[in-house]
Parts: structure tokens; sequence; C-alpha cells
């Protein structure tokens, strides 16, 4: 593996304030850490945090890249859909958008048709996608409908995630290259509790293109640390 895509997911955590304090935190503590990744960072906050973080970016110096990404997007565009963003609101925001968390899978009722719906609507949109699985019929679904996936694959087991036990790293390996046999274009990572001591040996992993990070990307010093420990 040899660019690491890195993955932060605030869910539902930080309104613009705490949003803009974690990013000023950030950039101060990684030039005292003087942290270099070259690689982009993504970094999914929620719909109300992106014209801030937006304004934030461009004005960001120092060792780290970010690109910013939103963490749903509608299935359908141009109805009356309340509560709902679609992906032409945000398309000058965003480069990505997270697709079929398992959050929303389980608590929203979100099913792989919503799911497909997604992928497809914000890549005609020029939005890429981040789809998130956590079993195989999940990514046969995706691959019925998009053989030619190209975009983030984000391989989360459901007893990971926010639970501080990642799965077995050579275990997600060896599910990433079940994945990748079904969609052999796309780049998948891991996501589930990774933290600072565990990110190396996830990495280090063949097929494992990179992490995600819910919980321990809220915390400024121990984002870094896991940013630290990738570069
Ligand atoms: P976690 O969340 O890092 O807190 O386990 C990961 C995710 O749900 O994306």
């Amino acid at each position: 593996m040899n660019k690491p895509v890195i993955v932060a997911n605030w869910k539902s955590f930080k309104a613009p304030d705490e949003a803009k304090s974690w990013f000023e935190e950030l950039i101060v503590a990684s030039k005292i850490m003087d942290i270099n990744f070259k690689e982009e960072i993504i970094l999914c906050a929620p719909y109300i945090d992106l014209p801030l973080l937006n304004e934030s970016l461009k004005f960001a110096n120092g060792g780290l890249k970010f690109v910013l990404g939103a963490q749903n997007i509608s299935p359908d565009e141009k109805k009356p859909l309340t509560g709902e963003i679609t992906p032409d609101m945000i398309n000058n925001l965003v480069v990505f958008t997270m697709v079929g968390h398992s959050e929303r899978r389980q608590n929203l009722g979100e099913t792989d048709e919503m799911v497909n719906k997604k992928i497809g609507l914000a890549q005609f949109h020029g939005i890429r996608t981040i789809t998130c699985v956590s079993s195989l019929d999940q990514v046969k679904s995706i691959a019925s409908q998009f053989p030619e996936y190209v975009d983030l694959i984000l391989y989360e087991p459901i007893s990971a995630i926010g639970s501080g036990k990642t799965e077995n790293p050579s275990e997600a390996n060896e599910f990433i290259k079940e994945i990748k046999k079904i969609l052999p274009g796309a780049k998948v990572l891991y996501g589930g509790s990774v933290k600072g001591d565990n990110v190396k040996e996830i990495i280090q992993q063949e097929f494992i293109d990179g992490v995600a990070v819910g919980g321990a990307s809220l915390v400024p010093s121990s984002f870094l640390d896991i940013i630290k420990n990738v570069a």
C-alpha cells in the first residue's frame, strides 16, 4: 500500500464553534509536533460545519492537507424531501460523501437499494463516494449496479464500531481481500476503533488501503497521534 487514506468521521458531534476550535488546535499542534503527511485527509463533518471548515481550509497552512466530505446524501433530488440535503446543494463544498454507514443502515433503515441510489446521484453531481459496508452481500449489491466502482469502500465490522476493540488486523485484511475480488477497482479502508496504538498494524496489512476514524478523530491530539503513526 503506497498512499494510505485517512478519513475522519465526526458523526453527529461538533457544532460549528467546536469545529472551529478543533481545526485551530489541530493546526497549531501539528506544527509543534512537526507532522507532515502528504496525502489528503478526508474530514467528514456534519453538514452545518462544512461552510466554516471550507473557509478555514483556505487559510490553513502547515504539513497537513484536508478535503471535506459529507456523512450522507439524499437518495433523490428535486423532490419535496423535508430535511434532506441533495448533492447539488453541497458539491461546491465537499469532494466526498459517505453513504451507507452502518449506523444509518441499522438505525434509519437504509437499504442497499437506497445506498446504490445515493452512489449514482453523488457520482452524477461529481461527488466521490466512501461507501460503507459490513458484509460481502452489501459489496455484491454495489457491484450489481456499479461493477466498475473505483471509489472508496469502507469496511467496518459492526462489533468494532465505537467498542474500543478493532477486528484482528489479519482477519480484516482477509475480508478486504474478498471485497477486492468483487470490486477490483476500489480502494478499501478499514474502520472500527482505530487509534494511535493500533493503526500501524492495520495499515501494514497487504490489502488495506487506509483507515476511517470515528471517536479518536474528535480530539485533535488523538487524531494527530494516528496521522503521525501512518506518516
Ligand atoms: P469508531 O467509529 O472509530 O468510533 O469505532 C468508526 C466509524 O463508525 O466510522
